[in-house]
């Protein structure tokens, strides 16, 4: 089957993930927002449980010429509804969303004329709309679209036009509350949108669940609970803070009670410079880690921070060198102060792992640092986050 992918607010790493996930095979970026995924078979439900960087997963249902007149468009989506959405005991309810598709498209007029259509058939509906083009995942769940009724999206392929059907949406609730709704938060060092964490366990590619998984700069443990919901199950989170380890140790437990997981995570007071005193030599399958950033507030001195940065991510590059075995990944998050400027590790014996093809390296949405690699940052913060993705070079 065929799929389209809704990619969230960093399009350029949601799509990192999707290949490393899904494979290259058949995928076509078509647009800022919209991944398609050819001739694979996924259970979506499943799928966007893993995913941190996509919104919603549809599956293609139909390819028209996109200049469609709309009583005939409306006629085949009536069509599309009658037979593919959820029915209630009431109205069919329907949403649809403008993924990019340009010219001459009203989204809200040809739900209209949808509704009509329905209508001649004698099948009263409910249309959902929102002031955007698009709904957003909070407005297909809060109106149960997927459960008592079906959300169609449209994006244009050169002259066709696409239609999709939602089958899974991003569970928006339960990330938030895995964010702000866990016991302990630690706002002074900071912490990991549970999403991003998603995305960099996954840039670590297919890895056996029970490979030892580490993040050693762990603070208050949103790496390894994510890495524990996605399966893996021989975790450990390293940090020097005691206080960081008693915290990870409380949001991991609460974790398991939420979700009624088995698995227990080890998590010990070490520093990250002297790892390799620690554990044994290449016995570490995927390290996945935010480390330190510098001073999150008065940064007054973003030269000193860049040279304490790069001593202490070097030292502790050192140590991963020696315990990761030798077909395993770094994935970390790099600080850039403002931005614009970056640290610089020793890389010698580091391979740098480009996420993205080079194919899609001059589509005119991907948005890349000037040094060409991926970056995460939400509006107003100084320290901007860089993904980056080490192989050892042996
Ligand atoms: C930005 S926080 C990590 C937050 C974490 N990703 C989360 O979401 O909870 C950085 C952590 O690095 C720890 N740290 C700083 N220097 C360290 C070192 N040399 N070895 C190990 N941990 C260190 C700090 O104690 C802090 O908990």
């Amino acid at each position: 089957m065929n799929y389209a992918f809704i990619l969230g607010t960093h399009p350029g790493l949601s799509v990192a993930e999707l290949l490393a996930v899904l494979g290259d095979n058949d995928v076509s970026w078509e647009n800022e927002r919209v991944l398609v995924k050819k001739n694979t078979e996924i259970n979506a439900e499943n799928l966007i449980g893993y995913l941190g960087g996509t919104l919603k997963i549809a599956e293609i249902e139909m390819e028209v010429p996109v200049n469609m007149p709309v009583p005939a468009l409306a006629k085949k989506c009536a069509e599309l509804l009658q037979t593919k959405a959820k029915r209630g005991e009431g109205k069919l309810i329907f949403g649809l969303s403008d993924q990019g598709v340009g010219g001459h498209f009203q989204v809200e007029k040809l739900g209209l004329t949808i509704k009509k259509e329905l209508k001649s058939g004698e099948i009263s509906s409910r249309l959902v709309t929102s002031r955007e083009k698009e709904l957003s995942s909070v407005v297909v769940g809060q109106n149960k679209l997927l459960s008592k009724g079906a959300e169609l999206i449209f994006f244009r392929q050169g002259q066709t036009l696409i239609i999709a059907r939602t089958l899974s949406i991003q569970a928006y609730k339960e990330l938030s509350r895995r964010d702000f709704g866990r016991p302990v938060r630690d706002d002074h060092s900071g912490m990991l949108p549970p999403k991003l964490a998603q995305m960099m366990i996954n840039f670590a590619g297919q890895i056996s669940v029970d490979g030892l998984f580490l993040d050693p700069f762990c603070g208050s443990g949103t790496i390894i609970n994510e890495a524990m919901l996605m399966g893996y199950t021989n975790l450990m989170g390293t940090d020097l803070s005691e206080k960081a380890i008693k915290d990870s140790r409380v949001n991991a437990e609460w974790l398991r009670e939420l979700y009624g997981l088995e698995i227990r995570a080890k998590f010990h007071i070490k520093n990250a410079t002297r790892l390799a005193q620690f554990l044994k030599p290449k016995s570490v399958d995927t390290i996945v880690s935010e480390p330190y950033l510098g001073p999150q507030r008065g940064l007054n001195d973003i030269a000193a921070a860049q040279v304490e940065l790069a001593e202490l991510y070097s030292k502790a590059l050192d140590n991963f060198y020696n315990i990761l075995k030798d077909d395993g990944r770094v994935v970390m998050v790099w600080p850039v102060f403002f931005g614009r400027e970056f640290i610089e590790p020793q890389l010698d014996k580091w391979q740098v792992i480009n996420l993205l093809p080079e194919r899609f390296l001059n589509l005119p949405w991907l948005k890349l640092s000037e040094r060409g690699t991926l970056l995460y940052h939400r509006d107003g913060q100084k320290v901007w986050r860089e993904l980056i993705v080490l192989e050892k070079i042996n």
